[in-house]
């Protein structure tokens, strides 16, 4: 099994490094992983992990080494036992390097290559915050890869719904750009793509309340095509959509509930689509073990038991509660359904009250809990997404080029 799983955020300060971090450790249990520090302006990982780096992505980049001589594996003091000796990690270079924070076509394509040729079963990817094409062009073709965001910084989780926005707004400037093979398949093929763009622009600019979500624009390009090649790679698209996410530094269900995952939904599904599965891969808890260990460059599932112990953790306290139970809950199952004129595209509830009964579930039973429990959890959970469904909903096996990414779906279109 190989499967590049990028972990982003929209927004800096959730603790993407520090789940990104603690997810590969827990993952390198299973199977060689390889830790990619893509946020090359802050280069976080270096410092979190307290090892030396001889290699990193300056030299990669700079030095033509190749890519798997830049990986470093964990100092033997953090991991006496080699419990970890799966894991390695691709540091950011050591200063800023604007060519290598900044990097154009070429390095890009040049990293891409070299990620998709990586001996390994796990390859996460700490990406920047923001979205610029840095971080967009390393995202999966038909999936979120994960998504962290949290209670605490509420304009985070509308950022996260928006990379979501920006991998479909992504793929449906492919189906109807320049090269697309799909125009030769419709009459009048010029104007037809000239107002499909047209109609595309309107749906992205959320100033624009014309055209609400992808939803309706599937719908018009229904109306007018009818069951048409186009139609029906648009709506698969967003039928076959699936976004990941973790909520990090949870708190309680309740505020959980009210400012991360509850707007997080509402956007996506109001502005981007309802019709993609929504999976909801756990949290972690907040902790000051957590943050502590972070603070003395140590990933907390490094941490030993008796630092763990010094670090009397109040929220893992008040979470002895919790217990894994959610493992396979999956949201409702998707309606192929064809709103009729006047009826709201997009019905959120279906979304939410899965997602409450995850969250509820997540604290219904009693049992003692702390974060090493959140990340086997989220890490069962993952193992389990990668056995049981498509490569491609989670993660992918490669990072696509454009030309690549159009090419399968022009074929899957062809052979449905
Ligand atoms: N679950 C958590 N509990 C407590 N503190 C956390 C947790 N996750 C992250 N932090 C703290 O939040 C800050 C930002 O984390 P970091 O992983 O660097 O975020 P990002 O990569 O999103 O910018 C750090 O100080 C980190 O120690
Ligand atoms: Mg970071």
């Amino acid at each position: 099994m190989k499967r590049i799983i990028p972990v982003s955020s929209g927004k800096g300060g959730v603790g993407k490094t520090t789940f990104a971090t603690n997810f590969a450790l827990s993952l390198a249990r299973h199977g060689k992983t390889v830790l990619v520090d893509l946020d090359t302006g802050t280069s976080a990982i270096r410092h979190a992990i307290d090892t030396p780096v001889t290699r990193d992505l300056y030299h990669f980049f700079r030095k033509g080494e190749p890519l798997a001589n830049c990986v470093t594996q964990i100092d033997s003091k953090l991991d006496p036992d080699g419990t970890y000796k799966n894991f390695g990690f691709i540091a950011g270079p050591l200063h800023l390097i604007d060519e290598i924070t900044n990097f154009g076509p070429q390095h890009k394509s040049h990293l891409i290559d070299a990620i998709n040729s990586l001996d390994a079963n796990f390859i996460i990817l700490d990406m920047r915050a923001g979205l610029d094409s840095t971080v967009i062009d390393f995202l999966p073709v038909s999936n979120s890869g994960i998504l962290v965001f949290t209670p605490h910084l509420p304009s985070a989780t509308l950022a996260a719904s928006d990379i979501v926005k920006a991998i479909l707004f992504r793929k449906l400037r492919l189906i109807f750009g320049k090269n697309s093979p799909f125009y030769d398949t419709v009459d009048g093929r010029l104007d037809f793509f000239r107002l499909t763009n047209e109609l595309i622009d309107r749906v992205e600019d959320v100033y624009d309340g014309s055209m609400r979500n992808l939803d309706e624009f599937a719908e018009d390009l229904k109306a007018s095509l009818g069951d048409h090649q186009i139609t029906r790679t648009v709506q698969s698209t967003l039928d076959t959509f699936r976004v990941h996410f973790v909520l990090n530094l949870f708190h309680g269900v309740d505020e959980s509930y009210q400012t991360a995952i509850r707007p997080f939904i509402e956007n996506l599904t109001g502005n981007v689509s309802s019709r993609c599965g929504i999976t909801n891969l756990g949290w972690v808890t907040k902790s000051d073990a957590i943050h502590k260990a972070n603070c003395r460059s140590v990933p907390a599932l490094l941490a030993t038991e008796s630092d763990r112990k010094k670090a009397k953790d109040r929220v893992a306290q008040e979470l002895e509660d919790l217990r894994i139970t959610a493992i396979g809950l999956e949201p409702p199952k998707k309606k192929s359904h064809t709103p009729k004129h006047g009826e709201r595209a997009s019905d959120p509830g279906d979304h939410l009250t899965a997602q409450l009964d995850t969250l509820s579930a997540m604290f219904e039973q009693r049992r003692a809990d702390d974060y090493r429990a959140n990340f086997e959890y989220i890490t069962q959970r993952a193992l389990f997404t990668m056995k049981t469904r498509r490569s491609n909903e989670f993660g992918d096996t490669r990072i696509h080029r454009p030309h690549e990414m159009l090419d399968v779906i022009f074929a899957k279109s062809a052979h449905p």
